[in-house]
């Protein structure tokens, strides 16, 4: 039977009702921080997964821990599937918001093309990817990479910081590592992949816009440094015959700093993780190891940028008697939205009499893994202030209606032209 159409705020409610369930599944009780593989993270499969289920989808895990709730197509097609989703894991002390809106957003919009009696010539399925932040091992995207046939097996020997290597994690998980090739979906039969996600960034409020089309992603690489000087006693090493690991890879980290500042094209660079090792207040360090994140919406500043931190690094290193180790994790370029789906998100944004903005993205997101192997596209949902990564991070649940709602008309079009002779 079909039903009245939600307005944007109902859906939006719905939505955050959603988000406020999944942010209660946490490996720290007190703030949300869900780890890939970790229990929390085997609790929100189970959570999403009956949300998929209760609207009569099929959801089952893959390889490496992606939850894909899948629906055949309700009315005559060309038998493609039309691929929605974003991620459920979260960084350290996060907000309720990032991935994990596009996983509630996809399975709303479903839910609510059901009550409309909207038939789809398309089979649907929604994948909630387990690894997009790349926190608890460097391996950043892994899900998605593997759904696109592009998993990287030298991930599985990379370890947390227990010391724990992936391909264990994945076990002790219910993951077979042996069958993850079996996880790539064959492009030939994918009309495309859909991401909502929040802005976490300050333009779209700026503009006084709730939604924004993402035309690119910027190029990300991720490393680890090790700086190697020589460990002490506090009180009687004296200062001009220290090699104090830390003492240098402070000097670094101002450098990364000012070569983040001079860079060109949105270039950034962090130091977000730093141990210092062995780690005593009374011992000069003798081991430092730190990430460094560099990004640019251009890949020639970025690769001009880390060329630049690794010489002066170096050069620091030399002068204070140290060794730095560098370890590539991650390397992913800048990546190009289709234009056809972007164009198909613009028409919803505009059919819900909105104006329509296109803006790059300069976090990371599941889409640009997909890309390699799909025709992708995201949507923007403007964020509170821009904050992200950050247990403040808030979008108006109104805002998260008309995503959800944009993301329906979207799915709706393209029903329409996948039936068009
Ligand atoms: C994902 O949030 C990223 O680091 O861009
Ligand atoms: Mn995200
Ligand atoms: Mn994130």
């Amino acid at each position: 039977m079909t039903e009245p159409a939600r307005p944007p705020e109902e859906l939006g409610a719905l939505a955050q009702r959603l988000l406020d369930d999944l942010a209660l599944v946490t490996d720290e009780p007190g703030r949300v921080t869900r780890a890939y593989l970790s229990p929390a993270h085997g609790r929100s499969i189970e959570l999403v997964g009956g949300w998929m289920r209760e609207r009569g989808l099929d959801a089952r895990l893959d390889a490496v821990a992606t939850l894909r709730g899948r629906r055949a197509a309700d009315a005559p097609g060309r038998g493609r599937t039309l691929l929605l989703g974003s991620h459920i894991d979260t960084v350290v002390d996060a907000g309720k918001l990032d991935g994990c809106l596009g996983v509630a957003a996809a399975i709303l919009a479903l839910e609510e093309i059901d009550r409309r009696g909207e038939r789809l010539p398309f089979a649907v399925e929604i994948l909630a990817f387990g690894d997009e932040e790349g926190v608890r091992f460097p391996s950043p995207l892994s899900s998605s990479s593997a759904a696109t046939g592009t998993y990287r097996r030298d991930w599985l020997v990379v370890k947390d910081r227990d010391g724990v290597p992936l391909e264990r994690a994945l076990r002790a998980f219910g993951c077979d590592p042996a069958k993850i090739d079996e996880a790539a979906i064959d492009p030939a039969g994918v009309l495309g992949f859909l991401e909502l996600h929040i802005e976490q960034g300050p333009r779209l409020e700026h503009w006084g816009l709730p939604l924004g089309v993402v035309t690119s992603i910027a190029g990300q690489t991720r490393m680890g440094m090790t700086v190697v000087g020589m460990a002490g006693h506090a009180g009687t090493v004296p200062m001009e015959l220290r090699r104090d690991a830390f003492a240098g890879l402070a000097e670094i980290a101002l450098t990364v700093e000012r070569i983040g500042r001079q860079g060109a094209n949105d270039l950034v660079a962090t130091i977000g993780r730093v141990a210092v090792l062995p780690g005593a207040g009374n011992t000069v360090p003798g081991r430092v190891e730190a990430s460094l994140d560099v990004r640019a919406g251009v890949d020639a500043s970025r690769l001009v940028a880390l060329d630049r931190i690794r010489h002066e690094a170096e050069r620091i290193a030399a002068r204070r008697g140290l060794t730095i180790a560098f370890e590539r994790h991650v390397d992913v370029p800048t990546v190009a939205m289709d234009g056809n789906l972007q164009n198909a998100f613009a028409a919803a944004v505009a059919s819900l009499g909105l104006d329509v903005r296109r803006l790059p993205s300069g976090a990371g997101h599941d889409a640009m893994a997909m890309a390699r192997a799909f025709p992708s596209a995201m949507l923007f949902v403007r964020s509170k202030a821009g904050i992200s990564h950050n247990p403040l991070e808030w979008s108006d649940p109104l805002d998260l209606g008309l995503g959800v709602e944009a993301m329906i008309r979207t799915i709706l079009d393209l029903a329409a032209r996948e039936r068009a002779p």
